[in-house]
């Protein structure tokens, strides 16, 4: 039987919680120690089940990986043994997938395991293919896999869309290695993008605009070692900041970047938390009653569509009507069958939800479907009245660092089940 969560709700949460560092920026960071010879070290490697996975997956390919503790890794690629991303690894965690700019920059060659669809959407990697097509990668299918060549890649001029976060970062790590100059435009803007091309600088890669949506990337012909800490984790800190808003309560997150996540302090302000805002701090006094508002996700900087479950439980309990709509991914809206298990009044039209506010939800047994709407269970168990049991925790396992540790520290009632 997989692990379950068991939450007595009703309690304000009170206290201070650390946001771990960024799962969606120590991915990415870590397949980009492929890229070289010299060792990467990354500091602050959060302790997650996908970053086990990506470890594997390295190791397959040939890096030697030394645990340091406390966070610290070094990841030491010297030879490539492999170029296979394998299908049992790509079907966990669709983030294997940026293995694949990274091995044919460093060695012409890759094949990875098409991921296919997943809980939340059809996920397509159409565009990382057609972006290494344009800088010369020669792809192609076969028996569920994609094969991409290269002699050296070269630059060229890729545009995305839809704007794609994992497809920016699979490019600019193929680019940084090419001959002469790649630009991508409608680039991902989001803060992990930023902090990968702060390594792969470090690294010895030129690039130029990250962050903004025209990247330019200036190939080199090789790449050394670094050292990185990777940037905390706006989702999680965006998670814990909701949680101490649902419960009425009072939480300091550190760790807590408030430029990293503009939408989501905006829409929590609307709903009538009171934020106060250091240079990496946030802390949230909770309503008596949350307030109705719409949001839209959208790529960074807009309301990030990691947040929307998150958000969807606190305004479940607002005095109102509120409207979400979804614009990032066709099919993210599972948690909603789930909190209206626990009396929430949502009703899904394609991708708006209705969300008519209750004055309270009861705890009820629940089962998590991925990993931001096992978080909104969990957020809407916190708030509840009586015992919430989120069953398929291993989902949040995936992204969430001793979650019910950091809860625990808060004052909620939160124990894990075997
Ligand atoms: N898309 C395409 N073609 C592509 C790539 C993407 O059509 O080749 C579409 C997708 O289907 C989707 C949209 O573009 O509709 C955006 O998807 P994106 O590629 O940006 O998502 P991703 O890179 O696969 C990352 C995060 C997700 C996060 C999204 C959106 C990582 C490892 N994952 O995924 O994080 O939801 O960006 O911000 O960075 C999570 O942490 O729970 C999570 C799912």
């Amino acid at each position: 039987m997989p692990a379950s969560l068991v939450i007595e709700g009703g309690t304000p949460l009170r206290g201070e919680v650390w946001a771990s560092a960024a799962k969606n920026a120590a991915l990415p960071l870590m397949c980009a120690s492929l890229l070289t010879d010299a060792p990467i070290v990354l500091e602050n490697v959060p302790d997650l089940a996908d970053v086990a996975t990506i470890q594997k997956l390295l190791e397959g390919l040939g890096a030697e990986i030394g645990d340091e503790g406390s966070g610290r890794l070094t990841l030491r690629t010297e030879r490539l043994r492999s170029h296979e991303a394998p299908y049992d690894l790509v079907s966990t965690m669709r983030a294997s997938v940026m293995v694949l700019g990274p091995l044919v920059a460093r060695s012409g060659r890759a094949r990875v395991a098409l991921p296919g669809g997943c809980a939340i959407g059809l996920r397509p990697i159409d565009l990382h293919l057609k972006g290494l097509a344009t800088l010369g990668a020669e792809i192609v299918l076969d028996q569920g896999y994609v094969e991409a060549r290269a002699s050296r890649l070269r630059g060229g001029r890729i545009h995305l869309d839809p704007v794609t976060v994992t497809g920016t970062e699979n490019l600019m790590m193929a680019a940084v290695l090419a001959e002469g100059t790649t630009a991508i435009e409608n680039a991902a803007r989001e803060p992990e993008v930023e902090d990968l091309a702060r390594l792969l600088e470090k690294m010895g890669a030129k690039i130029h605009g990250a962050g903004s949506s025209r990247i330019e990337i200036e190939g080199v012909e090789a790449l050394g070692g670094a050292r990185h800490r990777i940037l905390p984790d706006r989702i999680e800190a965006g998670t814990y900041l909701v949680a101490g808003a649902i419960t009425g309560g009072d939480v300091t997150v550190r760790g807590a970047i408030a430029h990293h996540m503009p939408a989501v302090l905006e829409k929590l302000e609307e709903a009538g938390a009171i934020l106060e805002v250091g240079s990496d701090t946030i802390r949230v006094v909770g309503p008596d009653r949350p307030r109705p508002t719409d949001l839209v996700t959208a790529p960074f900087p807009g309301f990030a569509t990691d947040m929307q479950a998150q958000m969807m439980a606190l305004l479940g309990l607002a005095d109102g009507e509120s409207v979400i709509t979804e614009t990032v991914f066709e099919n993210r809206f599972m948690h909603v069958a789930e909190l209206r298990r626990m009396g929430a009044q949502i009703v899904t039209e394609g991708n708006r939800a209705v969300i008519r506010g209750v004055p309270r939800y009861l705890g009820a047994p629940v089962m998590a479907t991925d990993l931001r709407a096992s978080a909104s269970l969990v957020l809407a168990g916190l708030a509840a009245t009586g015992t919430t049991v989120v069953s398929r925790v291993y989902h949040l396992d995936r992204g969430y660092e001793r979650l019910e540790e950091k809860l625990g520290k808060l004052g909620a009632s939160i124990r894990r089940e075997r």
